[in-house]
């Protein structure tokens, strides 16, 4: 069986490097692939093969068994439809469903439709109300949350404390001069919800005429501040440690209930059809689970954390995520934890170096038994070089939380490259 995977990050990196240990498979191509899926067994990059045609053109003439899609970009700009309607087998939403994270506005309003629980909402399109809103809304509120309606790579959201913040984040993103693009145009303004952080990733296989089902995967913490203590900016996310030890069964119990039921449902009564992966980004309040976001893919880096705990076969489930037969497939989880630690590039999520040669002392890694899963880099010569901000995740599996922090952390100082930085307190809360 030949699989073709979409994306060049980590969390693609992880998907190849569990697609490959099915039995089943015999090539495992990246479109494009990054510098350590290059060296990963079974696997091939494809580093010309960026666009959705070339993929399918390359699906087509090497006869892809299955196709799975890693970031949200080609799922927005319809990947899934172009496979389906060439007949070919692919992994992912198609653009109508991709809109429920492609469009924050669409997924509120679906939210808000079918009782999944969130946090209260308005959308504005006309700059001088949304700042009247603003306005009124923080005479008795402390604080307000602002959103792009569109994929922001995670810089679309702005938590003002005061009107000056609120004003500010209002006009870069509702101005499209500022933004360049579409995802300025609208904002979504949200209360502001305190609590704890929780990702749940799943498979999906909503087929209308079919009884649909959400099955969810093990819950992940992802660490999205760049500094320790969760200070400083915002990130693609610098760690995660799964299960998550605070995630009681009574606030999992209201997860299933308020937010999982009822997106199925609504799903349903859409008439999507949803055949992939989706990450349910909640805040959690006293067991009380509100959606912060879906988004219709596997989670970066949740999925170089979650996956090491999947004792299931890839490809098997892909299948019943595509056939239907979800409902009866056997989900299996490997006991303990896994804890997963980012090292970035210095500057990092300002700018940043590229190209720095990275030394990887495989003897540690093998020691630990860490895995590494690359991100930004590529090879050349036979050597790594980073290529982006994240640039390598380290995963380490234990029976206990604590065994897996201490050796995602032993791993990590496996890798080295001139300026690399990570935080140290990675699935410490
Ligand atoms: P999102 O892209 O909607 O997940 O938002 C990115 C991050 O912003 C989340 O992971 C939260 O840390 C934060 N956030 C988003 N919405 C809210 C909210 N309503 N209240 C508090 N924090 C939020
Ligand atoms: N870890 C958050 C994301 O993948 O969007």
């Amino acid at each position: 069986m030949k699989v073709l995977i979409i994306g060049s990050g980590g969390r693609e990196h992880a998907l190849a490097w569990k697609i490959a240990q099915s039995a089943a498979v015999k090539n495992v191509y990246l479109a494009p692939g990054n510098g350590g899926t290059a060296g990963e067994q079974k696997c091939e990059n494809l580093p010309d093969c960026t666009t959705a045609e070339a993929a399918l053109a390359f699906a087509r003439s090497k006869g892809i068994d299955l196709t799975v899609v890693g970031p949200e970009e080609p799922l927005a700009q319809g990947i899934v439809d172009r496979f389906r309607a060439a007949g070919l087998a692919i992994v992912g939403p198609a653009q109508r469903e991709s809109a429920l994270e492609a469009s924050k506005d669409y997924a509120k309003a679906f939210m808000q439709r079918f009782g999944v629980r969130t946090a209260a909402s308005r959308s504005f399109c006309d700059y001088k109300q949304a700042q009247a809103y603003v306005q009124s809304y923080l005479t008795t509120q402390s604080s307000v949350v602002i959103k792009a309606d569109g994929l922001a790579a995670g810089k679309g959201v702005i938590i003002a404390e005061d009107l000056s913040t609120a004003q500010s984040a209002l006009l870069s993103l509702m101005s499209v001069e500022a933004t360049g693009s579409d995802a300025g145009k609208t904002v979504v303004i949200e209360e502001f919800l305190a609590g704890t952080e929780v990702s749940v990733l799943a498979a999906v296989s909503i087929v209308p005429g079919k009884a649909g089902v959400i099955v969810p995967f093990i819950a992940a913490r992802d660490h999205k501040r760049r500094f320790d203590g969760g200070q400083g900016p915002n990130t693609g996310g610098m760690g995660a440690i799964a299960p998550v030890p605070d995630f009681s069964q009574a606030a999992y119990d209201d997860f299933l209930h308020a937010i999982l039921e009822p997106t199925v449902y609504g799903m349903q009564q859409e008439g999507m059809d949803y055949r992939g992966f989706i990450f349910f980004g909640l805040m959690i309040q006293e067991n009380r689970c509100y959606l912060l976001e879906y988004n219709v893919r596997l989670g970066d880096p949740e999925t170089q954390t979650v996956l090491p705990l999947l004792e299931s076969d890839m490809v098997s489930l892909c299948s019943a995520i595509l056939d239907g037969s979800l409902a009866t497939f056997p989900l299996v989880w490997k006991a303990g934890a896994v804890c997963t630690v980012v090292a970035v590039a210095d500057g990092y999520p300002g700018p940043y170096r590229r190209g720095e040669l990275i030394t990887l002392e495989r003897e540690k890694l093998i020691h630990t038994g860490a895995i590494p899963f690359m991100a930004g880099t590529y090879t050349k010569n036979g050597n790594l070089y980073t290529n982006g901000g994240r640039v390598c995740a380290v995963s380490a599996w234990d029976s206990s939380p604590q065994g897996a922090r201490e050796k995602a952390y032993s791993g990590i100082t496996a890798v080295n490259f001139t300026g690399m930085q990570y935080r140290t307190d990675i699935g410490a809360y």
